[in-house]
């Protein structure tokens, strides 16, 4: 039957007469083994699944366009920021950490902020959060911590004692938890918050100089979380708001906007600076290092199927371009080796390739084969460097200077030794700052979250934690004390045996 509509075929583009009757011996028999197609459709659902990410499983992305509005070539000389009113392609994906890729949008958690920038020079992948500072301050702990975040080994259900342990036992994580707590730990959606590199970077300018910076993008849409509550009531209601939220917003032409403002310290300010630059744990507070504006990063296009684009978009700290670098932040350099050994796993050794990753630009490398090679392999070009054929060099333009760092002997040093064990100021500075009703949900979220501590380290790992909300704030440990109505007698006689 000749016919204008377009004919189903097999994987490999034949036409098939038949899609939904397997091929049997009569009406009543046996099923043929020559159904190749009942075969291909049944060995096909049977590979959907490839493993979701070990973080980050359950997010939403969109494709957006970053616009430079200042200049700050005297910081950099990357070529994306080299014109005002140049502009660059972005994917961005946001994501909850600790759930399954079927959670629910609203739990409490920090949220990724992945953002891949398609430059001339490369794919420069910023990886970061919304919130500016992390749990913990060397990547050796990674693993550990996550288990806490995660499904208990025996109940399998989510367990407030294994959170709590972890994080009374590791009091650098206090600031980030006073974030957590707070109502900004559930955001509304993802295009009320903000994003951050979170980590120290580096940019280079064109003479070579080195300065350390900071990446903040500040929502255009204004700060606006969930309560507690509100949080808890939308897990049921609607478990993909944020998703339905970004999709929707997009689809009907209400672009999210985000400014780009970056921090900038000196390699001579970093040397005496009174916080540890590198910290992970640690801010640089606005008055000492103040916003500089950059650009504007708009999200203006849903992608057209959500598994080949968000599923399989793979981003790696490690992806730098040039006129911005690393700095020595212990979790940075962890996570540079973590990501796109992560990748090969979860999507295969040419990941790169997939056309989410792929740089739109030349990619010229003696790189070969593999599974799911799919760009033509080079050709028939040289696969070995040097050689006399092609013309294709390493170009030392693109040195970076070098690292005077000062940093002595290589050990194990501890994250935590004198003068790097402060962890009480800067969330106890954050709750001082906060507005009476801030300080009332924070105190609420906090004893919400503690009472889920049970077993019988109850009141070891309650009291442990008690300690550290006094030394980040008096006022603070007592509110929690007494929502958790914990016998105070007690709790200061565990203070003095923890101080
Ligand atoms: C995802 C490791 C710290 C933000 C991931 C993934 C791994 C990982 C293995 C899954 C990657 C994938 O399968 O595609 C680590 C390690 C860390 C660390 C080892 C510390 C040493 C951080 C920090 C941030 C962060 C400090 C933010 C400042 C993210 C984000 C994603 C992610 C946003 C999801 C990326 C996406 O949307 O695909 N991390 N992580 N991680 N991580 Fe980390």
């Amino acid at each position: 039957m000749e016919t204008n509509k377009k004919k189903l075929t097999t994987a490999s583009g034949i036409p098939y007469a038949e899609n939904e009757n397997s091929m049997t011996v009569g009406p009543r028999g046996p099923i043929l083994l020559q159904d190749f197609i009942l075969h291909e459709k049944m060995a096909h659902f049977n590979r959907e699944r490839i493993p979701e990410r070990v973080v980050h499983a359950k997010g939403s992305g969109a494709y957006g366009t970053f616009t430079v509005t200042h200049d700050i070539s005297k910081y950099t000389r990357a070529k994306l920021f080299n014109t005002i009113g140049k502009e660059t392609k972005t994917f961005l994906r946001f994501s909850t950490v600790g759930g399954e890729k079927g959670s629910a949008d609203t739990e409490r958690d920090p949220r990724g902020f992945a953002l891949k920038f398609y430059t001339e020079e490369g794919n420069w992948d910023l990886v970061g959060n919304n919130t500016p500072v992390f749990f913990i301050k060397d990547p050796k702990k990674f693993g550990d911590f996550i288990h806490t975040q995660k499904r208990d080994p025996y109940t399998n259900c989510k367990s407030a004692t294994m959170m709590w342990d972890f994080w009374s036992l590791n009091p650098e994580s206090l600031h980030q938890v006073t974030i957590l707590m707070s109502d900004r730990g559930t955001p509304y959606g993802y295009r009320h918050m903000d994003g951050f590199g979170s980590h120290t970077f580096s940019m280079i300018n064109a003479n070579n100089e080195r300065h350390w910076v900071k990446f903040h993008f500040k929502t255009e849409q204004g700060i606006k979380n969930f309560t507690d509550e509100e949080a808890g009531a939308m897990r049921g209601t609607n478990p993909d708001f944020a998703q339905h939220d970004l999709l929707t917003h997009i689809d009907k032409g209400d672009f999210p906007k985000w400014k780009l403002k970056i921090q900038v310290m000196t390699e001579e300010q970093a040397k005496t600076y009174k916080w540890n630059p590198f910290d992970l744990t640690k801010v640089w507070p606005h008055a000492d290092f103040p916003l500089i504006d950059v650009g504007v990063l708009e999200l203006n296009q849903n992608p057209d199927n959500y598994f080949a684009h968000v599923e399989q978009s793979a981003f790696a700290p490690a992806h730098v371009v040039d006129g911005v670098g690393y700095s020595p932040d212990k979790m940075l350099q962890g996570r540079l080796l973590s990501y796109p050994d992560a990748h090969r796993h979860r999507l295969g050794g040419n990941y790169e390739q997939i056309p989410v990753n792929r740089c739109p630009f030349a990619v010229n490398n003696y790189q070969r084969d593999g599974q799911m090679r799919v760009d033509g392999n080079h050709g028939s070009g040289p696969n070995y460097f040097p050689n006399s054929f092609d013309d294709i060099v390493a170009d030392e333009s693109y040195k970076e200077p070098a690292w005077d760092l000062g940093t002595g002997l290589a050990d194990w040093y501890d994250r935590n030794a004198e003068g790097e064990n402060d962890h009480y100021t800067q969330p106890g500075n954050l709750y001082r700052l906060m507005t009476e009703e801030a300080k009332y949900d924070l105190v609420k979220n906090i004893v919400h979250s503690m009472s889920g501590i049970d077993g019988p380290k109850k009141e070891l790992i309650t009291n442990r934690q008690l300690c550290h909300w006094f030394r980040a704030d008096i006022g603070l440990g007592m509110a929690i004390a007494k929502g958790l109505q914990v016998d105070m007698d007690e709790a200061m006689k565990n203070m003095a045996v923890h101080a």
